[in-house]
């Protein structure tokens, strides 16, 4: 389906139905509802396919997937009980920067004094975007394990899990990955440089054929992670592939701020379509609401209406809060219905105090 058929629907329509696309990222500041908007969003995508299987990520090391559908997730997929074709999965990509440093220092040389071992350590600590672009080939390489699919990394999603939705730290560096072929380009600059300036030194203390040997594998293997990391780009610029759904609130500070994310995405080339405008109060409704509701409704509104005009070619989806938390399968599920039919507090409002207590 294309894009034009939901032309502006306040839906996410075109995310969920939508037949090609292999990567959804959700993000957005602390607290607006990423993950919320990212389960829900991994839930629909899941039972409008009920063939195939998804999975969904969350690469933020506070790991509330678990917390969401009260169900304990891990770095390996795990189905998500009563939704047989949705899988998690939670990465810590501290753990995974510390492998990658680790293991940089194993395959180059065992003695962690070695002037090479440190040299890689000291490289990657000095390029900035560097521990984020670790921390996401780390959960390439989990993904790639986790399939055992032959090829390359960026054919894995299309193998097994036919989209793969990321629940990304609210940190300002969630975008930093997108700039990994340029800098990876520039860490197998500095290698070379690096080994060519040392390289006389290192055959004058011995050892010299040897470490020869071993930066050229650091070489080799810096390459070809750059050519699977560039692939992973191109796919992840291609917006029938891969959009990105930012969550914010009816709030200055948030508006803002999603408009830099957005700004930021198209700089990346960066598919933006929707935008989830989460925790509205749609406190009209006379008698049974307090001042307070009324009033900050009144300000919701007052951002909402300048988001619409700001907005007016995204589908500006929004979404109700709801009177409790929104955790576990069947409350997110009543949730996420609204993610495709707009909401609306006099036909749908009785959805505010209809959750189930969490386990
Ligand atoms: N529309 C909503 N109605 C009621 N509760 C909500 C709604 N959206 C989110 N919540 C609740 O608010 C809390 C924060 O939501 P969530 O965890 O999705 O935010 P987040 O953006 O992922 O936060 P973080 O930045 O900490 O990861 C959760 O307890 C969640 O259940
Ligand atoms: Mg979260
Ligand atoms: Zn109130």
């Amino acid at each position: 389906m294309s894009d034009l058929d939901f032309a502006l629907e306040p839906t996410l329509e075109s995310v969920v139905l939508h037949d090609s696309l292999k990567w959804v990222f959700v993000g957005g500041k602390g607290g607006v509802g990423k993950t919320t908007t990212s389960c829900s969003v991994a839930i629909q995508l899941a039972m409008a396919h009920p063939a195939e299987e998804f999975l969904l990520i969350s690469t933020d090391p506070a790991h509330n997937l678990s917390d969401a559908f009260n169900q304990k997730f891990g770095k390996d997929a795990k189905k998500v009980d009563g939704l047989a074709n949705l899988s998690c999965m939670e990465i810590d990509p501290e753990s995974g920067m510390a492998d990658m440093a680790l293991q940089a220092q194993s395959q180059f040389n065992n003695d962690p004094n070695d002037p090479l071992g440190g040299m890689f350590k000291d490289m990657t600590g000095s390029i900035p975007g560097i521990d984020e672009a670790l921390s996401f080939m780390e959960v390439l390489k989990h993904i790639k394990t986790q399939t055992a699919a032959p090829g390359a990394i960026a054919d894995v999603a299309a193998i097994t899990y036919k989209t793969i939705i990321f629940d990304t730290a609210p940190t300002g560096h969630t975008l930093r990955f997108l700039q990994l072929p340029s800098t990876l380009e520039k860490l197998l600059g500095k290698v070379q440089t690096l080994s060519n300036k040392f390289a006389p030194m290192l055959s004058m203390l011995g050892g010299g054929a040897a470490q020869q040997q071993q930066t050229q594998e650091m070489l080799a293997k810096l390459t070809e992670i750059q050519s699977q990391v560039t692939e992973a780009n191109n796919q992840f610029q291609n917006p029938e592939l891969t959009t990105f759904v930012p969550v914010c609130i009816a709030e200055f500070l948030s508006l803002y701020e999603t408009e830099r994310l957005i700004q930021e995405l198209i700089s990346y080339n960066m598919d933006v379509t929707s935008i989830v405008v989460n925790q509205l109060l749609f406190a009209d409704s006379t008698e049974d609401e307090c001042k307070r509701c009324v009033a900050r409704w009144a300000m919701q509104k007052k951002y909402l209406s300048q988001m619409d005009e700001l907005y007016e070619d995204y589908h500006l989806v929004k979404m109700p809060l709801l009177g409790k938390e929104v955790r576990g399968l069947a409350n997110l599920k009543k949730f996420s219905k609204y993610l495709l039919t707009p909401y609306d507090p006099v036909v749908n409002g009785g959805l505010v105090f209809d959750l189930e207590d969490a386990k």
